[in-house]
């Protein structure tokens, strides 16, 4: 499906329209509402409005909060998706803790990755071995990574979730993720990114020019749902005029 691209002032708009985008999502869904979320600075004003301003607004026992990736660090350290999450979502609003799937950073990378991909099967959409997300949250680097998928990493894989020993910025991570065959499979998948450090590398990326090898978050292409894209002015600074009238909506 065509991705949308809708680009806003700031951050701060970008929040809020993925933090109602959550909340409309939510609502329509009958039975449970499964979200990935992210890492990294950009989605920390999203979990701080999902957890004030849009609080009341989702039946949180229906919603099941799993991540696309994360780190391998203890939930205490700065580095944890899910501890940052923890600390300005999970931990103000009434979800039950056993809808809370959290990847586990304090294992090896591997033995976190196996543990996860058994998670995903108890909660797997027939005939997948994985769910099928209804709301997923995705970042991209300034080196068009996304999740913990980095430039030069495999493209044709099938496994859903991978341990990943990556370097990023210069320092070796070991890291778990979701694959592309998770992601592809999302009702809605949601991409946010905001600043002129990644303007270069979002007009490569929503460019005719496919190279998934060099630049991951191409290999985002969700067969039978909503790739949205939300990004401030700054980051889509330099897309050409062609690329936003093919992909801006109205
Ligand atoms: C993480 C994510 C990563 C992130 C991008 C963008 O770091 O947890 O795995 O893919 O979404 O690196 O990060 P920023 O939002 O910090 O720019």
């Amino acid at each position: 499906m065509k991705p949308k691209l809708r680009i806003f002032d700031d951050l701060e708009k970008i929040s809020i329209h993925a933090a109602n985008l959550f909340s409309r999502q939510a609502v329509r869904s009958a039975r449970r509402f499964l979200v990935a979320l992210n890492g990294g600075g950009t989605p920390t004003r999203l979990f701080q409005l999902l957890a004030t301003d849009l609080h009341e607004k989702v039946e949180w026992a229906k919603v099941h909060i799993f991540w696309g990736d994360e780190r391998c660090v203890p939930p205490e350290d700065a580095g944890s998706s899910y501890g940052q999450a923890r600390e300005l979502l999970l931990s103000k609003i009434p979800i039950p803790e056993s809808n809370i799937h959290c990847i586990r950073g304090e294992l090896p990378p591997v033995e976190a990755a196996r543990e996860y991909s058994h998670i995903l099967q108890e909660y797997a959409s027939h005939p997948l071995d994985w769910p099928r997300f209804d709301l997923v949250y995705l970042g991209m680097g300034e080196d068009g990574h996304t999740a913990s998928l980095f430039p030069g990493s495999p493209v044709h894989i099938m496994e859903a979730v991978l341990p990943v020993t990556a370097h990023y910025q210069d320092r070796p991570a070991n890291r778990v993720t979701l694959t592309q065959l998770v992601f592809n499979s999302a009702h809605m998948v949601v991409f946010m990114a905001a600043g002129e450090k990644k303007a270069s590398t979002l007009a490569e990326v929503l460019s005719d020019r496919y190279n998934p090898e060099l630049y991951p978050a191409q290999r985002i292409d969700p067969k039978d749902g909503e790739l949205i894209w939300l990004v401030d002015k700054d980051a889509a600074g330099n897309l050409p005029k062609k690329i936003t009238r093919k992909y801006c909506e109205g």
